[in-house]
Order: structure tokens, then sequence, then C-alpha cells
């Protein structure tokens, strides 16, 4: 059984005390404190940020009222080892709990031993560590979503885009020239995402031909970069390109903006995770689909746990995998409201 926390015992003696005297008002039971420790990736990371403002949005409404959280969150600026002694700082704070977003997903053990030394949980999410590492201890868990989900819906959109669309072939040679932008090498979302939406359009019967994959690590100057390139290398044969999120999708339509194509030039984009500025440009016709990454599901997902591990409740699952939604002009309307 999993060892109590030192603020889980006062808020039982709290309980007890309400128990014994039948009385009191709420506010006074409010002295039950979780302490969360957050460290993620990196700061320039659009969806991560929009993550993590949903995660403190859902502290400040726990499902049990008497918990009071206060959350330190941490940028680890694109270095392991920056993060290693983050993690060993948040637990000399006293952090009851940890949520931490690796920079490098392989390379978990020495936060795992350190969290493990001094019992601290951990909830790991959006950079999915390898099952081997995460059945390390018991008090593992993590939040996220199926990458392969996401690829597949991003396919099935543009699939129906191009059969809808004849002009999306621009030079009527029957098959559809495309380029992909992917996120860092070695992430889960990246080489699944772009697998699998291409294997989708192809296996819809849409004949595709390869011009170019380039890596633009999730960002989106980086994207603009990239595809100012392509631009010149392809001038006007790119009819497709599939990014692994938005930000890439918005940084290569920076990119035609910037080369003066007319809008009926531009190829089709397609992007995933669903951020402001993803919606706004769906919104606005420039994106043509994008794939929602639920934030608020995974950031009430993420909180549900933390007030489990503190209240001492069972925890079901290690895993939470939040299912990804396709987005359309169609349906946009409900996204733009979240
Ligand atoms: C992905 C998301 C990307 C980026 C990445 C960081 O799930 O789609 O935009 O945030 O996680 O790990
Ligand atoms: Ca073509």
């Amino acid at each position: 059984m999993r060892k109590k926390k030192k603020w889980l015992v006062g808020m039982l003696v709290i309980v007890n005390v309400f128990l014994l005297f039948g009385c009191g008002k709420r506010q006074e039971t409010r002295e039950d404190k979780v302490h969360i420790g957050v460290t993620y990736y990196n700061q320039s990371d659009t969806f991560l940020n929009e993550l993590l403002a949903q995660f403190k949005e859902q502290l400040k409404n726990p499902e049990h009222e008497e918990l009071e959280a206060t959350v330190t969150i941490l940028d680890a600026a694109g270095s392991q080892r920056t993060q290693d002694d983050q993690v060993k700082e948040l637990i000399d704070m006293g952090c009851d709990v940890l949520c931490v977003n690796l920079v490098d997903r392989a390379d978990p053990s020495e936060i795992i031993d350190l969290a493990r030394d001094h019992d601290v949980p951990i909830i790991f999410f959006n950079r999915e560590p390898v099952e081997e590492d995460l059945r390390q201890w018991d008090e593992l868990y993590y939040v996220g979503a199926e990458a392969k989900q996401s690829g597949v819906m991003q396919g099935e959109l543009a699939a129906e885009v191009i059969q809808k669309n004849t002009q999306i072939d621009k030079n009527r040679d029957g098959k559809i020239q495309y380029v992909v932008l992917e996120g860092e090498a070695g992430h889960q979302d990246s080489i699944i995402r772009t697998g699998n939406a291409v294997d989708t359009i192809k296996n819809s019967g849409i004949e595709l031909e390869k011009l170019s994959y380039q890596i633009a690590n999730w960002n989106r100057v980086q994207a603009q970069n990239r595809m100012e390139q392509l631009i010149s290398q392809y001038q006007n044969k790119i009819e497709l390109v599939l990014a692994n999120n938005d930000d890439m999708a918005l940084g290569a339509i920076d990119a035609y903006k910037k080369a003066n194509y007319t809008e009926s030039a531009w190829p089709v984009f397609f992007g995933i995770d669903g951020t402001d500025a993803g919606l706004r440009a769906l919104a606005d016709s420039e994106l043509s689909g994008t794939v929602y990454n639920d934030k608020e599901g995974q950031a009430k997902a993420m909180a549900k746990m933390v007030e489990a591990i503190g209240t001492d409740e069972e925890i079901a699952e290690k895993y939470v995998y939040l299912p990804y939604i396709k987005v359309t002009s169609e349906n946009i309307g409900e996204f733009l409201e979240k």
C-alpha cells in the first residue's frame, strides 16, 4: 500500500474533527495542501504551454474540495541534465508529487531513482517513457494520447479533402506531390504520426509522391525556414504539406505568405493539436484540417491522478490515453468554444 503523505494525514485529522463536532465552515477545511512540481522540456512549445495552462485551471477546482494545490513549473530548456537537477530541486522544495514532461524520453532513470528514494510519485506526460522504465517503480504514471490515432486521423482528413477537390493535383498527373514537416527525431509523435498519415492516404486509393521529409522540432520558425528551402527547391510542385503539429503547419503557411504565393497557388496544409492559433487558421481556411490533442482531457486526467495520489485512492490505470478528435471547418465551432 502507498505510504500516506503528510498532507493527506493532515486532511484526515481535520475530517475527523468535523465528524466529532459535526459543524464548521468549509474554508476551515482548506488546510490540506499539495505541492506539485512540474518540469517540461521547453517553454517555447505552444501545445505544452496551453496544456499546462489548463492543468492550472483544473487545480483551481479540485474534485476533493478540501484540497489546496500549489504548483511550481520549471522549464528544462531542452536539457536533460537541467531537468534532472530540477527534479532534485523540486523534491528538496518539498513537492508531494511530480509531473514530468521528459526532455529525453529514453532517459528517465536518474529522475526515477531520485523520486523513488524520496517516495515522491511521478506522473509523466506527453513524452512517453518506454514501458520498461515505467515498470521500474509502482508510483510511476503516464498521461498522453496514442500517436497512431492522430496519424490515422490526419491521413483520413487529408484523403477526404483531396478526393473532394480535384484541383489539389495542380499538375494533373494523378499523383499528389507531398512534403512532411516532422517533430523531434526521437519523439513518439513524430515517426508514428508521419507513417500512419501517409499509409492512411495511400490506403484510401490516392497515389502519393514523396518530395521531402524535414525535421522542424515542433517549431513554427524552424518549419518556416525548412519550407522556404523547399519552396525554392520545388517551386509550385508541392501539393500537400503534412505537419506533425499545428505550429509547423503554420510555419509552412508563413513561408508561402512570405514568398508571395497567392492562396490559390498554395498546397493544402494539415496539422495536429488544435492549438488556439491552429484553430484560427482553420477557421480562416488557411489550414485544411487538424486533429485535436485533448489538452483539457489530459490536464483533467493529470489533476485527477494528483488528487488520487493525495487521498490514497487506488489509481486503476498507470497509463491514461485521451482520444484525439478530427477537426474540420464543419465542427470547429465546438472547439473554438473550449
Ligand atoms: C506533441 C504535440 C506537439 C508538441 C510535442 C511536445 O504531442 O503535438 O505540438 O507539443 O507533443 O512533446
Ligand atoms: Ca500532382
